[in-house]
């Protein structure tokens, strides 16, 4: 638990760095690091940012596989996943772009774009640490609430509060929010050696307390990574009023 999101994101960006540089990536080892969009992790990036300015982290060696992506909207549009990771991160530290996995929401086959997906997490041999976020519902990725817990990247509908929470950022227009995505599933995330999660503000803090504080529930997915052998919950004060 730290004071608040900068704290946060300050404290874990100094840990990925640290498991970047004890792992010592080379080209044929590479550190396969799972993203997050949200508002959540930009204290993170932030941070990331200014270690590889300071010359004290870099991406050369780095896989990334982001989580999700909106089904329907084109890469370049400014609330794409792939313009969030760009602008956030991508494009402000030293990674190759051919290093960077983001699903494509507007491929001809969904279903295929999502099988080829995980057969490239399976090619590197899988993800080191996957850094995640929540929804106020509990989600993990775009797992909504009565996902399964075993279920893999594929395509999925949106609940609705998280098409209502997501508005904010298309002009507060809920009809602009797409309906879809495609998401890495619950059993993607757990095969990941190691996951961290960043739990920050009081909304998410009922998400919180049924993540950890009650069973392993699918209608609060996150709480799956009870189950999870190193898993890592970094929240803020706020995030943790229901505890
Ligand atoms: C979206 C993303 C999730 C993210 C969640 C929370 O639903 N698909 O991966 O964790 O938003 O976003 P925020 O961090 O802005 O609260």
């Amino acid at each position: 638990i730290r004071d608040d999101p900068p704290a946060v994101g300050d404290y874990i960006a100094n840990y990925i760095c640290k498991r970047i540089n004890d792992f010592a990536p080379t080209p044929d080892r590479p550190f396969v690091l799972g993203l997050p969009t949200g508002s959540s992790p930009i204290p993170v990036y932030k941070c990331l940012v200014n270690l590889v300015k300071a010359g004290k982290l870099s991406f050369k060696h780095v896989v990334t596989f982001n989580m999700d992506e909106y089904v329907g909207i084109p890469r370049e549009h400014p609330e794409s996943y792939h313009t969030f990771m760009f602008r956030e991160l991508f494009s402000q530290v030293d990674i190759p772009p051919s290093q960077v996995h983001i699903l494509d929401g507007t491929a001809t086959d969904l279903v295929g774009e999502c099988n080829a997906y995980e057969a490239r997490i399976k090619q590197y041999g899988g993800i080191e640490l996957f850094l995640g976020g929540i929804g106020e519902d509990g989600h993990i990725a775009f797992n909504e609430p009565g996902s399964s817990l075993a279920s893999r990247t594929r395509v999925k509908t949106l609940a609705y509060d998280t098409i209502l929470a997501n508005a904010r950022f298309f002009n507060n227009d809920v009809s602009a929010v797409p309906r879809m995505a495609l998401t890495v599933g619950v059993a993607t995330i757990m095969d990941s050696r190691e996951v961290v999660v960043i739990v920050t503000g009081l909304k998410k803090a009922l998400a919180l307390s049924k993540a950890i504080e009650e069973g392993v529930n699918h209608l609060w997915t996150v709480s799956a990574i009870q189950n999870h052998p190193w898993a890592l919950l970094v929240a803020d004060e706020d995030a943790t009023a229901e505890l």
